[in-house]
């Protein structure tokens, strides 16, 4: 029997195992550099979304940023708290909704990497999680985040759909991925299995259903243009290129200049 499971529960397990060709090095580099181009004395990250924190404990190799790392999903969090045990990393974990953000102090960077964005379904969400980030930054923080485009959806469905691997830590999952480019929602279902020892026979069954709406550079822009941040950058995949209409995955850099401290 299969047991359907809220998102980020069981995936939780395999997570890293499923990432684990995302080079996470590469991508705080990238995040990096974008934080030492836009902000004059970069210290206090406030990562959100984190997941498994493998962006977080990138960035905390660097040696400059104190850290802290938070996500909705309890599972993740442990995961995450974990990890940064192991690797005797220290960093802050805590388990946050991103549209929800109680924190009694501002951070100089707030970030948010790897599509999590786009689990917010609308313009509403977004909006309502910007006014989230804004009571944890001051004039000169920064909001650093991605999101994926229908373009990305549609080139991703050739290599996400009918993805199947067995985990190292004896899972064996399946993807099923599609696109309804009318609605803009990218759908991933997960089956999990949990194996007994010989790898083979099936303990325990687990779907989860993802839904990420994903938003065109046009949209994003549009939607930001109604706040008080304002579009300091957006760059294109992983280096410092501008995004265009055509980008898969876009970094934005806001800014919102009018707070007061
Ligand atoms: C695709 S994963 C990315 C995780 C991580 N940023 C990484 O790079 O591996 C999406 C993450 O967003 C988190 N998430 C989704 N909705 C959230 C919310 N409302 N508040 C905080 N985290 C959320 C999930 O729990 C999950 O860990």
């Amino acid at each position: 029997m299969q047991t359907t499971k809220p998102t980020y529960t069981t995936l939780a397990e395999i997570y890293d195992a499923v990432m684990k060709d995302v080079d996470y090095d590469i991508w705080a580099d990238f995040i990096d550099e974008v934080i030492q181009v836009h902000h004059p004395d970069p210290v206090t990250i406030l990562e959100l979304a984190c997941g498994t924190a493998s962006l977080s404990l990138s960035l905390e190799k660097l040696g400059c940023y104190d850290i802290t790392a938070t996500d909705k999903s309890e599972a993740m969090t442990q995961k995450a708290i974990e990890k940064a045990r192991k690797q005797q990393a220290s960093i802050a974990l805590k388990q946050i909704d991103f549209l929800d953000i109680s924190l009694d102090q501002s951070f100089d960077i707030i970030v948010s990497i790897f599509d999590s964005i786009n689990y917010l379904q609308n313009r509403e969400e977004i909006l309502q999680m910007f006014n989230q980030v804004k009571k944890v930054m001051d004039a000169n923080s920064l909001f650093i985040f991605d999101f994926t485009t229908p373009k990305n959806s549609i080139q991703a469905i050739d290599y996400l759909d009918n993805e199947e691997d067995t985990t190292e830590n004896g899972y064996h999952f399946f993807r099923k991925s599609r696109y309804d480019a009318n609605q803009q929602i990218h759908y991933n279902t997960f089956e999990i299995n949990k194996l007994a020892d010989d790898g083979a026979t099936i303990l325990e069954s687990f779907t989860e259903e993802h839904r990420q709406r994903v938003y065109t550079f046009k949209q994003m822009q549009d939607i930001v243009d109604e706040t008080d941040f304002r579009m300091v950058a957006a760059y294109n995949e992983f280096d410092l290129d501008k995004a265009t209409n055509d980008s898969l995955r876009i970094t934005m850099v806001l800014r919102c200049p009018d707070i007061q401290s």
